[in-house]
């Protein structure tokens, strides 16, 4: 298959293109396009075969769900059985935007797309390159992040090409995306509404809508034997090639532990790599020295951090060494997903 590229910005979106992307959607093919997150893949998410196009573009294994994107609220009720209430009261105070709510799903929703669950997860995107997309595929795309199955999500269309060439229809380029981290994912099937996925939205910001709501156990200690909820988040993801640890605790003492054991590393051979921040970026001595962002805004971690692993890959850095950051606000996603990464691996020096 050829793959067909396209460039375009929020600002100034390309209706033909938009057009095209819709057709290729409808008859079953697959689009990548820019989402405020991460990049999606997307199908026709009411087309069984669709979704199992989507599995196997991302060699990803067919019982990982796929979230449901649409762009009308009104549509809610044709995907799923009943729609709470908290419902209604999370789309107004978050939607469109980084969120994905989980429901039961209504019959027209194939098992294929949810992968075997009696559940969906819809979505409905800021970015409006997404939302023309998905109102031109015909109101429901079902995407999960445009990356290879264990490779960190894209927030580049770049990296939906590296993963993707002559997999998939179409790449739309819409640029570096806003967030950087995947959509927060609450469940309202249960009685009390359970955190699956820490994301731009916070426990306390569903806390302040609905009133008390529970987090996953397995997002705080990933290394507990229970299964997480969202098949997904038990999946090794975002493992770069080599080795990384993340180190914690006072910042000279962490400078100091990282550039001892890259001067190790160094010693017996590896290529080496840190992940920092501009803060102590000028402290570190090694092969590659890659700064997330600064600890004065984490929003700008969560956006560099994905591209960050990435770029150690494309290096082959064998051995890396991370900070650690503050859990507060995005900062829980972001830490959920270096945790992941590094094989919950973290080296304490705080005690
Ligand atoms: O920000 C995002 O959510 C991005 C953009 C493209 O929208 N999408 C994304 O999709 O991250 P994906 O497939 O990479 O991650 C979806 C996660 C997986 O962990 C999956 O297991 C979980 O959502 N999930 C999907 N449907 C579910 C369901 N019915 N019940 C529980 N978890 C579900
Ligand atoms: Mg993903």
């Amino acid at each position: 298959m050829i793959t067909k590229y396209v460039s375009m910005t929020e600002d100034n979106i390309d209706a033909k293109a938009i057009e095209d992307a819709g057709e290729i959607l409808k008859a079953g093919g697959l689009v990548a396009f820019p989402t405020e997150t991460v990049y999606g893949l997307g199908g026709d998410a009411l087309n069984p075969k669709s979704s199992m196009k989507i599995y196997a573009a991302k060699g990803r294994p067919s019982d990982n769900p796929l979230i449901v994107h649409i762009c009308r609220l009104e549509d809610t009720e044709r995907i799923a059985a009943s729609v709470p209430e908290s419902y209604y009261k999370l789309a107004k105070a978050f939607w469109p935007g980084p969120m994905t709510i989980i429901l039961n799903k209504s019959d027209i929703v194939p098992i294929e797309t949810t992968g075997g669950l009696g559940t969906v997860a819809i979505r409905f995107p800021s970015n409006r390159i997404a939302h023309a997309l998905i109102e031109a595929g015909g109101g429901f795309i079902a995407a999960p992040s445009a990356n290879r199955s264990g490779r960190p999500s894209p927030t580049l269309a770049k990296y939906c090409r590296e993963d993707l060439d002559g997999r998939v229809e179409m790449i739309i380029d819409g640029g570096q995306v806003a967030i950087g981290v995947e959509s927060s994912i609450i469940d309202l099937t249960e009685e009390r509404p359970v955190i699956l996925r820490p994301g731009y939205i916070t426990e306390e910001m569903f806390d302040n809508v609905l009133g008390n709501v529970d987090i996953d156990r397995t997002i705080i200690a990933p290394d507990s034997k229970i299964k997480p909820k969202a098949p997904g988040m038990k999946y090794r993801h975002y493992a770069p090639k080599g080795d990384l640890k993340i180190v914690a605790g006072p910042q000279g003492k962490v400078v100091d532990y990282i550039n001892k054991a890259v001067a190790e590393a160094s010693e017996k051979g590896e290529k080496t790599g840190i992940i920092c921040t501009d803060e102590t970026r000028a402290l570190y001595r090694a092969d590659s020295i890659k700064s997330a962002g600064t600890r004065t805004d984490e929003e700008s971690i969560a956006k560099e951090l994905f591209r960050v692993l990435r770029e150690f890959d494309d290096e082959q850095v064998t051995v890396m060494y991370s900070e650690s950051f503050d859990k507060s606000g995005i900062g829980m996603a972001v830490m959920n997903r270096l945790m992941k990464a590094a094989g919950q691996q973290v080296i304490d020096l705080s005690k």
